[in-house]
């Protein structure tokens, strides 16, 4: 699978090691191919302008799905989910990782650095690609509904 990886610069804060370029290498370890939305360093961006990136480029098809990591992972969710194709979960707790799939069929993920060890980001991620949506008809009927709120074009 082709998923999006983005940040802001909190994901270049703190003591290294810096999480950015470790859940990278640590989505690569998985096997997975990598597109990288930046940012590159500690210096301030604006977390729309990545989220942006990473949303337009899922609605393309260019990847499947994302990940992206800001302070808190809010500003990052609320950018990403003005896409009406995008399902973008801020999660902080392997439950809600498990329902973000397995009832929102979330393809975002959003991670807060200042909220969540490193160690917990890694395993928030595992969780997440190895949790398949249910397919359950009450949830597919709940996901439609809020593409049509949204407005939403086809993707
Ligand atoms: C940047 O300082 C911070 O506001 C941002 O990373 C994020 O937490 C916003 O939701």
């Amino acid at each position: 699978m082709k998923i999006g990886l983005g940040c802001d610069h909190a994901g270049y804060e703190g003591p290294p090691p810096y999480y950015k370029p470790c859940i990278k290498q640590h989505l690569q370890n998985r096997g997975l191919e990598v597109i990288d939305f930046g940012t590159f360093s500690s210096a301030p961006v604006d977390y729309p302008d990545v989220a942006k990136s990473l949303c337009e480029a899922i609605g393309r098809g260019e990847i499947e799905r994302g990940v992206l990591l800001c302070g808190t992972g809010i500003g990052m969710s609320i950018s990403a989910n003005k896409f009406p194709w995008i399902r973008a979960a801020v999660c902080t707790t392997p439950f809600m990782t498990i329902l973000s799939r397995t009832h929102n069929d979330s393809n975002v993920l959003c991670l807060g650095r200042r909220i969540l060890t490193l160690e917990e980001c890694l395993h928030i991620i595992n969780i997440w690609l190895d949790t398949p949506f249910s397919g359950e008809e009450r949830h597919c009927r709940r996901i439609e509904k809020n593409r049509r709120l949204l407005g939403g074009k086809e993707c």
